[in-house]
């Protein structure tokens, strides 16, 4: 048995510490927000955060995240900084068919956490490698630039 905390609830999953963390939270706790894309590291799909980082759950391997606190798309506006990101997501209507938007919004309220102004640049860097088969990128900067002045948001 493997205890994790998922979005502040304490749970055990029995499951081999093998299994990435992506299946255990689809499969096992039915938490089916986080997307499967690649499998191997290269869109982002998968993203969750791991005690506030923001990590891809594919290549994850659950035993990696034991006693540490998961925060996926559904417990995510349990935060103000959760909150901010998902109202200007609302707010600029980002997504187009949506499957890449839960890892778009996991990155980007990780990149916020830790910078909460960021430049051009720096949202370039955070999020480059989150791939939007429906190229939703000019709206998810916009969103995120957004976020970061909105009262109560980022800061
Ligand atoms: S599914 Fe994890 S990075 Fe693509
Ligand atoms: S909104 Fe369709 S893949 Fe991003």
């Amino acid at each position: 048995m493997i205890t994790l905390y998922i979005n502040g609830t304490k749970t055990k999953v029995d499951a081999d510490p093998g299994t990435p963390l992506l299946w255990v939270l689809r499969d096992n706790l039915k938490l089916t927000g986080t997307k499967y894309g690649c499998g191997i590291a290269q869109c982002g799909a998968c993203t969750v955060h791991l005690d506030g980082r923001a990590v891809r759950s594919c290549v994850t391997p659950v035993s990696m995240a034991s006693g540490k606190q998961v925060t996926t798309i559904e417990g995510l506006a349990e935060s103000a900084l959760g909150k901010t990101v998902q109202s200007a997501w609302q707010e600029v209507d980002v997504p187009q068919c949506g499957y890449c938007q839960s890892g778009q919004i996991m990155s980007a309220a990780a990149l916020l956490k830790e910078n909460p102004h960021p430049s051009e640049a720096q949202i370039s860097d955070a999020m480059d490698g989150i791939l939007c088969r429906c190229g939703t990128y000019n709206r998810i900067r916009a969103a995120i630039q957004k976020a970061a002045g909105m009262k109560g948001g980022a800061a």
